[in-house]
């Protein structure tokens, strides 16, 4: 019987909420198969922050390197600058175990209405394949003159022809695998970014002549955006830089129904180290303690897990009930138009199982 060793962190908001729904789900699937999964706690949350006032101890990564997954719900809270709680586990996390490839599939399901019009289940049906480790977000930077009139923050993006390579060959190994449209979409803003960006151009350039069987095309991120929305059928494999790829899979989550369904894996691909999975959204904390939060976005996310960890049936089956439950439509919470609460979206999945 195998065993998989998961560090769970549920921190903050609705994240609590929708990783017990979640593990609830997985545990019970595995129970009619040949593993168990060994899960460990940690209360690395805004919480322990006010306690410790740090998000994790000092030697949290070496902690968690001996996993074989970090499942996470979300952290954030309203009475902490959001660059603490980030720049204190998530971040660090993504970048000590070099997760460089972030994967958000955005797909529309049956029974779940888009806010576009004329469109049926599965015309949208796309993976953003999002640069997870630097980018916009390689926290480099200062403050000159702080507090001064004069003060200057510098905050520096860091593209490096391995990182961008690594991406974007990742990108089109996953268009080949999933071989639906066969296509992958770069998205840059190399007409203002002229360094950091037309390097990524090169690259993507350099790296589509190895897969002459994959299409290509490259999209400005903000005529992107407006695709998402104009003609959102057309993209398979969407591949982005850090902050791009962040926003693009925001759009993504609501053009096929809601943040709720948004599920995401922080892989690294090298497998050296844990991959992270958690949810596309926050801790919500507009919503946090009402019990309304949906958990499909946890349960997807852990199918995404289940798929890493080699478990490709109960991925499978994860996502069909899922869908089983999206398809009835008699169980659903408030973000999908229902009037359920999550452990009423939870007990239907369980008892698909
Ligand atoms: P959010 O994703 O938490 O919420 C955006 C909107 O979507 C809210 O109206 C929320 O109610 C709704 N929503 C999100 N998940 C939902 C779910 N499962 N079911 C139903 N509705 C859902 O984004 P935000 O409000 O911008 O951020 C809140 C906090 O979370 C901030 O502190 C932010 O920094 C943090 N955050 C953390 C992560 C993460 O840990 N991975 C991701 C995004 C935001
Ligand atoms: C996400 C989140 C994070 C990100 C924030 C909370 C730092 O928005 O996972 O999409 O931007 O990566
Ligand atoms: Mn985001």
């Amino acid at each position: 019987m195998k065993e998989y060793k998961i560090a769970v962190i549920p921190g903050d908001g609705i994240g609590i909420e929708v990783v017990e729904s979640a593990i609830e789900v997985i545990t019970k699937q595995s129970k009619n198969k040949n593993y168990t999964f060994s899960l460990e706690y940690f209360d690395w949350s805004s919480e322990y922050y006010f306690k410790h006032n740090e998000m994790m101890p000092k030697d949290g990564i070496k902690q968690l390197k001996n996993f074989d997954a970090i499942f996470l719900g979300a952290v954030g809270h309203p009475d902490i600058q959001d660059h603490i709680t980030l720049n204190g586990l998530l971040l660090p996390i993504r970048r000590a175990f070099d997760q460089f490839a972030c994967v958000r599939p955005s797909i529309l399901y049956p029974g779940v209405e888009s806010p576009l019009k004329n469109i049926k289940p599965y015309d949208i049906d796309l993976v953003v394949v999002r640069e997870n480790t630097e980018g916009e977000y390689a926290n480099v930077g200062g403050f000159q003159y702080r507090d001064f009139p004069e003060e200057i923050a510098v905050q520096s993006a860091v593209f490096t022809r391995k990182g961008c390579e690594r991406v974007i060959r990742y990108a089109f190994e996953l268009a080949k695998s999933r071989n639906k449209k066969n296509h992958v979409t770069s998205i840059t803003k190399s007409n203002a970014q002229g360094y950091s960006m037309t390097l990524w151009d090169r690259v993507f350039n350099e790296v589509k002549i190895d897969y002459p069987s994959i299409k290509t095309n490259s999209l400005l991120i903000d005529a992107a955006c407006m695709d998402f929305l104009r003609r959102p059928k057309e993209f398979d494999v969407v591949v982005a830089s850090n902050l791009f790829g962040d926003i693009l899979t925001d759009i993504g989550a609501i053009i096929t129904g809601s943040m709720g369904l948004a599920s995401s894996g922080n892989i690294d691909p090298t497998n050296n180290s844990p991959s992270m999975f958690e949810p596309t959204h926050g801790s919500a904390p507009d919503i946090a303690g009402k019990k309304i939060a949906n958990p499909m976005a946890q349960i997807l996310t852990a199918a995404i897990m289940l798929d890493h960890l080699g478990e490709k049936d109960s991925a499978q089956e994860l996502e069909l009930s899922v869908k089983k439950v999206l398809e009835k439509g008699d169980t659903l919470t408030p973000d999908l138009g229902g009037e359920s609460q999550t452990n009423d979206v939870t007990s239907a999945i369980l008892s698909l199982l």
